[in-house]
């Protein structure tokens, strides 16, 4: 038995994801834990919310709550809703957790130990109205270059010429508008990257089979980019995890906090350790440091990532360089999957225009595997892809409801009227279906190939493949002629297409995990271990027992609805 730790990228907590969030990270993520976990292997599979930093901080206060309120909520909101998608984590945790305190602080303590902070002094911008230093973008002012009157303080969109804050013309705090800026003097720590480059470079390079996607944006950091900079790891802000060398004071760093990236990878480890606290891991061992320390038994782990591609330098350099530079045996990303993005009806998803749709509406629209399927038929692998209306009725209504609800419905209907709610005896499988047998055994390879391989859209390519057999074969074999002439011939048409159901539920279950439930259990043997013997899965079904004839798995979507979508959807114009 394998063991895999998977984990998802962190979403933000400001505010509801969606779709394109959640099928760059999440969803996918939650496919391969649910296939790895249905051929038996052991799997812990965290994901959290990311609490900290300048947005929280901005987002509570436009809610009028104090942030740690406001986090509260809006993580039970995004657990919710997690749950409403079916993402199986083993834990959804909280970056503001105190084991993530504890353990950043315990992470800066060994890195400093390691010789790998200096402490920089730095002018920043401080604004009096704000009570804060403010980062670049909370600074606007006139672009020195241009003239465009909105330039923040990091680059003016206009000309897209990089600026200081101290270039702009009549600065001001986006926060509270306020001119009364001033230039302060303040400390920070920085994280020694740059000189850990050769070891991120022999690590990145012994990864030989990380996908493209990935691989191309970590070299591209890591030789020609700003990305092995030495990298300011604390932020005068209030919300955030203090900084602390361990359980220590850190002289002159008083009032700052850690920056929200250094954090945010950290609890990927704490998640595991809230997990424990939780007690749920039902079925999985609790030792959490036989996930994460390679002196404790992980080093048989395999650890994968989920990402969208702006994740990828983080996660590539900077997190690598915290667990390398601790110089303790934390166990190491072994793959990492990254997405590109996807956009909404020919342009893109835009959270603060409302325009596509988020998680919460696209519950109340459709039931989870709607989504689900799509978006993961759709991945955004090896480009960018589309979400449209009319694209989305035409999977849903061929896939799910044409080829796999059909399939299902016809073979249950026309048993119950032949033979009644019972699998039926009599007759035997003839060449037919060995042919079948035959094709659906190099069929199931190829699928496992792809799952394996987490090519998400080629697996639901081949997922469908399988479920096209099927009905090319009801088809075929007409269970409804062969009756007239030969019920044992047609008893045994629809004993197999009945197994089949039991054996799409198990193949399904990755993807489409309520219908896939909803076939299993009107099945009378209940659902199927992951099938490695295809003449004896098509078997299984004791002939006399009972099944029911479940209700309809999906149904369709209209022209209609396409239509009203679309208007509702499109978001308010600035
Ligand atoms: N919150 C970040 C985002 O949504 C992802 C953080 S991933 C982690 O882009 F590495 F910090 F965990
Ligand atoms: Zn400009």
């Amino acid at each position: 038995m394998a063991r895999h730790l998977i984990t998802s990228a962190i979403p933000y907590i400001n505010g509801i994801k969606h779709l394109g969030n959640l099928v760059g990270s999440q969803l996918p993520a939650d496919l391969y834990a649910r296939y790895q976990r249905a051929r038996g292997n052991e799997v812990l599979f965290l994901c959290a919310t990311d609490e900290h930093g300048t947005p929280a901080e901005l987002a509570a206060k436009k809610a009028g709550q104090p942030v740690a309120e406001y986090c509260a909520e809006m993580h039970a909101v995004q657990a919710r809703i997690a749950d409403g998608f079916r993402l199986s984590f083993d834990h959804f945790g909280r970056s503001s957790s105190p084991h993530n305190h504890r353990l950043t602080q315990h992470f800066a303590a060994r890195l400093d130990a390691e010789g790998l902070i200096t402490e920089v002094s730095e002018t920043q911008m401080f604004s009096h109205a704000d009570g804060r230093f403010l980062p670049d973008r909370y600074i606007e002012g006139t672009c020195p270059n241009c003239g465009f009157d909105s330039a923040r303080g990091d680059q003016c969109d206009n000309c897209t010429k990089q600026l200081d804050p101290v270039d702009l013309i009549e600065p001001h705090s986006t926060i509270s508008r306020s001119t009364d800026l001033e230039m302060r003097e303040t400390k920070h720590l920085y994280l020694r990257q740059s000189s850990m480059k050769d070891q991120l470079e022999a690590w990145i390079d012994s990864k030989a089979d990380w996908p493209l996607l990935t691989t191309s944006i970590a070299k591209k950091w890591l030789n020609d980019g700003d990305g092995l900079r030495d990298r300011g790891i604390t932020r005068d802000l209030d919300w955030g995890i203090p900084v602390k060398k361990g359980d220590e004071d850190w002289p002159g760093m008083e009032g700052k906090v850690f920056y929200v990236w250094f954090d945010a990878p950290i609890e990927y480890i704490a998640s595991s350790l809230e997990w424990v606290d939780a007690g749920t891991g039902a079925g999985v061992d609790q030792g959490w440091e036989r996930w994460w320390r390679t002196d404790k038994g992980a080093d048989d782990v395999r650890y994968t990532q989920f990402m969208g591609k702006d994740n990828v330098p983080f996660h590539t350099l900077s997190f690598p360089a915290t667990i390398l530079g601790s110089g303790e045996p934390w166990k190491l990303v072994d793959y990492i999957k990254s997405f590109n993005y996807l956009n909404y009806e020919g342009g893109q998803f835009s959270t603060s225009r409302g325009r596509g749709v988020f998680m919460d509406q696209a519950l109340e629209i459709l039931p989870a595997d709607y989504w689900r399927w799509w978006l993961l038929s759709h991945a955004p692998e090896s480009s960018d892809s589309e979400f449209t209306w009319e694209n989305f009725q035409t999977s849903v209504n061929k896939d799910l409801a044409d080829v796999l609800g059909n399939f299902v419905s016809r073979v249950t209907k026309f048993c119950r009227s032949k033979f009644g709610e019972i699998v039926p005896e009599g007759g035997s499988y003839g060449p037919q279906e060995e042919t079948l047998i035959a094709d659906l055994t190099t069929r199931l390879a190829a699928y496992e190939r792809q799952m394996e391989a987490m090519e998400v859209r080629k697996s639901a390519q081949e997922l469908r493949a399988i479920w096209v057999l099927g009905n090319e074969y009801l088809q075929s074999a007409a269970p409804w002629v062969a009756y007239k002439e030969d019920p044992d011939r047609a008893a045994a048409i629809v004993r197999l297409s009945l197994n089949l159901i039991r054996f799409y539920a198990t193949l399904s279950s990755p993807f489409i995990p309520d219908a896939a439930q909803a076939m299993a259990s009107a099945m009378p043997e209940g659902p199927e271990a992951w099938p490695t013997d295809l003449a004896a899965t098509l078997n299984a079904l004791t002939p006399g027992a009972a099944f029911a004839v479940p209700d309809n798995l999906f149904r369709k979507i209209t022209d209609e609805e396409v239509e009203e979508w679309q208007a509702s959807y499109a978001g308010v114009r600035e």
